[in-house]
């Protein structure tokens, strides 16, 4: 699959066969992650792997947008350094960035994907901040879950030519 058609067909998967994705396939996930764009390039991520069985069970009952967790096996919180990054829009960008070039590699590999929001959740971040220890300077941003798909979905078209401007409003 080249690049556009990927884009182009990405879908969020949240329907998973149970088996899990392979440390090859995760590792070129996460490489990914790590080519992404940075404002001063400054790559203020880091990446959290979850594979814990406990673990997931724990998050699948605290966010009710995730209960396809337990089933996908596998999930990477991305997190932000704000050490690295001290404005928060530019952290969010950098780290969603990265959690888009994962979704797209996971796409990519045939997996099933699907990203799962925390910041600025103030309830998601504190759960997550405490089940994964994190300290002060690091910001829970976005959760990828992966896994293996049971099926594809359906591609949406959604240009809009309404909502694109040339050269002002
Ligand atoms: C910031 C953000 C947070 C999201 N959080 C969740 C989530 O918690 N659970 C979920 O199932 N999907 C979540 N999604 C996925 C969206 O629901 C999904 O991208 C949207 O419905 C469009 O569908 P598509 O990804 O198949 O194109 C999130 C997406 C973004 C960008």
């Amino acid at each position: 699959m080249d690049i556009i058609e990927g884009i182009m067909t990405r879908r969020s998967i949240r329907h998973f066969t149970g088996e899990l994705i392979s440390d090859e396939q995760l590792d070129t996930m996460l490489r990914a992650g790590f080519q992404a764009p940075s404002a001063h390039n400054c790559q203020p991520w880091e990446f959290i792997v979850l594979r814990d069985k406990e673990k997931l069970k724990h998050i699948k009952e605290f966010h009710k947008y995730a209960k396809m967790i337990e089933d996908a096996g596998t999930a990477i919180v991305v997190c932000g350094d704000k050490n690295r990054q001290e404005r928060i829009g530019f952290l969010v960008s950098d780290t969603s960035a990265a959690i888009q070039n994962m979704l797209l590699t996971a796409h990519g590999l045939g997996l099933g994907a699907v990203w799962c929001g925390i910041y600025d959740q103030p309830s998601l971040v504190d759960n997550f901040t405490e089940i994964l220890n994190l300290p002060e300077n690091i910001l829970p941003i976005g959760m990828v879950v992966v896994g293996n798909k049971i099926k594809d979905r359906s591609i949406q078209d959604r240009y809009d030519e309404n909502k694109i401007h040339y050269d002002a409003w």
